[in-house]
């Protein structure tokens, strides 16, 4: 985010420069005021300038939304601070990208490097007095938060695209999270049977006066917004529904779900005058136990609008005026279940405030004989000891099967999609409904598909599929909830999705206290799983996203050297791994950069591989080894190497695509080629029997006579025989000498 004072240097001609300089003085105090609430990250000032960070140091899985409501925040703040008579106003542009923090060259800390400040600072200068102009990247991501102008494409200095830019005008009433952030296109919902059916039983016991609470756990994205919308559906005709939204910018201001589920309710305008909203909030108040002369006023300090002179002024401190407050909400909620059953959610507990709080647990007891059903969401962070009560119920969401994820797949992408797809990104997102969508529609967004014939294909093989911008923020927030585990986090996921006690140790180099205390972290946050105790204990990410963006998290150069030191530690500490999964040292030299040593581990990988008929997988092997070659200095050992995989391969494509098929061929060429300098060379023969019996096979008699004429010449020049290709035996040539006769 980039703020600047709008008009200063006209300003800096009006007022003598002590005043100016005060005046900014203010500003940037007040624009750091706002940036550290948000959660930001003051960068630096730049004259009148200031560039804050949102997600850095800590990520959020919001950080967009933050930014934007901070420079909402910051234009009025400034409105404010008038000076001397001359109104003040800031401009603010907000844009959202990956960067690179650190310090830099000259030393300077916390330097960003990348686009995204640039084209904040433009954006910026695009926008009006007073106004915000935000990135497509951000807007992408700020969902239905917002009130918003599209102010068209526009070409920036510096920028080769034009980019098209929206203005943030105000904040929308927060009603609910869901409907605001994933609402406006609802794909069919899937599964879940058990669950409807539970709440709808809660539900009835509830509506014949037998209140209920359920909790409904899960983490982030696991699909309890959805599950509570459709109860509330299912409702809606046979009750009267209320939903308390917890939001995460309000975790202490007391009261706010209450407060604006109310003001909705009676329809309170912001702008709208004293007395209207005070008659509005009239209307709303049912007679109860505490009567309206008390309720009246409470309500609306609660709601924070001057009573004037309507009411009896209170006299009660602040600590009886929160204890009737929350006795006059009780009394109200059931007054209203008196006249129909009600239907109260309350959602994202987990950012409850701690008034709220007070509140519910103050209710549950009560609500057992009451026509009320209490619903509410939360994720685990949020504890609660309701579980005692016997009209309290918990439900869990796990994850969806199987089966459930490929129909899921299949809805957000609106058609059938290729079963390698459908399989990739089930895998990916291990059943959590909003991995599955996001990484669905960013694969559709990705052009790895092609349309023929009205059905979806995959172009060549299947690359990794990216984190989507949509779901980075959610899960490095995972991460950076808790800061100091990361780093152990980082170190696992470039292991794998699993990874032992033994091997982190090893590589880590930190002390065993913090590395455990670290682990168990991990494991209370939910994000990995561990099996047996330490030191013989293993470890494995619960999700393969949340493994993906530890790994992404980490820098080229550290991650190089992690690689580095855990193939060393393979060898050093585990050589049985080393010889028997060959392919995981493959896989950790070439990230770590070292291509020799990777495409000589994958030459071992095939070799073993075939050794246990495993054609396809060994083929796989050696087709990864030749690719890493490509990073390896040309030379006689390159060549070595790379002759070796291409018969390896040439074998293996033989036994698991057939004699006919073009990696085959394309094997064979090209061991033949690299033979060129080797006429001694015993493959020779190899190679061209391989080749002849790709032509014999395909019918094509020109290039197999070709072929077949040298093999056989190769077949009775050769006599001796070595490890890694026997000699051929004497009925191998004969046979061949046959072939080409016959
Ligand atoms: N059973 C389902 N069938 C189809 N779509 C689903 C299902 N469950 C969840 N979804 C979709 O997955 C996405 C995430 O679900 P939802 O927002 O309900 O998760 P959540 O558990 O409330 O997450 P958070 O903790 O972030 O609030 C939504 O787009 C939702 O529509
Ligand atoms: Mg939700």
């Amino acid at each position: 985010m980039f703020s600047d004072l709008a008009d200063s240097t006209a300003l800096a001609s009006r007022i003598d420069p002590e005043e100016l300089s005060e005046v900014i003085a203010a500003y940037h105090r007040c624009v750091a005021e706002v940036i550290v609430r948000f959660g930001g990250f003051l960068a630096k000032y730049l004259g009148d300038g200031v560039l804050a960070y949102f997600g850095f140091p800590v990520a959020h899985e919001d950080d967009a939304e933050r930014a934007v409501r901070a420079g909402l925040q910051i234009t009025r703040v400034v409105a404010g601070l008038a000076s001397g008579g001359t109104p003040l106003s800031a401009r603010v542009g907000v844009a959202t990208g990956l960067v690179v923090v650190g310090e830099i060259g000259s030393g300077e800390a916390n330097a960003v490097v990348g686009e995204t400040p640039n084209l904040a600072a433009r954006l910026q200068a695009e926008a009006p007095p007073g106004g915000v102009v935000i990135a497509p990247t951000t807007r992408r991501l700020t969902g239905d938060w917002f009130h918003y102008r599209d102010l068209g494409a526009r070409h920036l200095k510096g920028i080769a695209e034009p980019i098209s830019l929206t203005q943030v005008l105000d904040e929308r009433i927060e009603e609910s999270r869901f409907a605001a952030s994933r609402g406006a296109l609802l794909t069919p919902f899937v599964g879940r049977e058990q669950e409807i059916a539970l709440l709808l039983d809660r539900w009835r016991v509830a509506s014949e006066g037998e209140g209920q609470v359920v909790v409904l756990s899960g983490e982030a994205g696991i699909g309890k917004s959805r599950i509570a919308e459709i109860l509330r559906e299912r409702v809606a005709d046979a009750g009267t529904r209320i939903r308390y939204q917890c939001s995460p910018y309000y975790t202490d201001t007391a009261l706010h779900p209450v407060a604006t589920q109310l003001t909705a309710a009676a329809r309170i305008d912001p702008g709208e005058p004293v007395e209207s909203k005070l008659d509005k909030l009239e209307r709303v108040i049912l007679p109860a136990a505490i009567g309206p002369e008390v309720a009246l006023p409470l309500l609306a300090e609660l709601l924070a609008i001057p009573p004037g002179d309507r009411y009896p002024t209170l006299t009660m401190g602040p600590e009886l005026r929160k204890v009737r407050t929350l006795q006059v909400l009780a009394d109200q909620l059931f007054a209203l279940g008196q006249k129909r059953p009600v239907m109260v959610l309350v959602e994202d507990a987990h950012w409850i405030d701690p008034t709220t709080r007070e509140w519910l647990d103050a209710i549950i007891e009560p609500i057992g004989a009451q026509g009320v059903m209490l619903l509410v969401t939360r994720r685990p962070e949020f504890q609660n000891s309701w579980g005692h009560h016997p009209n309290v119920t918990s439900l869990n969401l796990n994850r969806l099967a199987q089966r459930q994820s490929a129909a899921l797949i299949a809805y957000a992408a609106g058609r059938s999609l290729p079963a390698a797809i459908t399989e990739a990104v089930a895998a990916r997102a291990d059943g959590v409904p909003l991995f599955i969508e996001e990484l669905t529609k960013s694969v559709l967004e990705s052009g790895l598909l092609r349309e023929i014939d009205g059905e979806l294909v995959v172009d060549g093989p299947l690359p990794p599929l990216a984190i989507p911008t949509t779901l980075q923020g959610s899960l490095l927030a995972r991460l950076d909830r808790l800061s100091a585990t990361r780093e152990v986090a980082q170190i696992g996921s470039a292991i794998g999705r699993e990874f032992d006690y033994k091997l982190l140790t090893a590589v880590a180099g930190l002390p065993e206290g913090q590395l455990q205390a670290a682990l168990s972290q991990l494991e209370v946050a939910g994000l990995v799983f561990r099996r047996g105790r330490t030191p013989e204990a293993i470890y494995a990410f619960k999700h393969a996203l949340v493994q993906d963006a530890a790994h992404d998290s980490l820098l080229k150069g550290r991650r190089q050297q992690l690689h580095a030191r855990i193939a060393e530690a393979i060898e050093r500490q585990h050589p049985e791994v080393a010889t028997s999964q060959p392919q995981l040292l493959a896989q950790h030299y070439a990230e770590a950069g070292f291509a020799e040593r990777s495409a000589t581990a994958w030459l071992q990988a095939g070799r073993l591989a075939a050794s246990r008929s495993a054609s396809s997988e060994a083929a796989m092997q050696f087709a990864r080894g030749i690719d890493v070659l490509q990073g390896v200095e040309p030379g006689r050992e390159r060549d070595r190497l790379e002759l070796d995989l291409q018969v390896g391969r040439g074998s293996a494509c033989t036994v698991a695509h057939g004699f006919s098929a073009v990696e085959t061929e394309r094997a064979w060429v090209r061991a033949i080629a690299l033979l060129r300098d080797h006429p001694e060379d015993l493959r020779n023969f190899w190679a061209r029997r391989g080749l002849s019996a790709v032509y014999s096979s395909r019918a094509d008699m020109t290039k197999y006579a070709a072929i077949a004429g040298e093999t056989c010449a190769d077949g009775r020049r050769s006599t001796r025989g070595s490890a890694s290709s026997p000699a051929p035996t004497r009925s191998s040539a004969r046979a061949c000498i046959s072939a080409t006769l016959g």
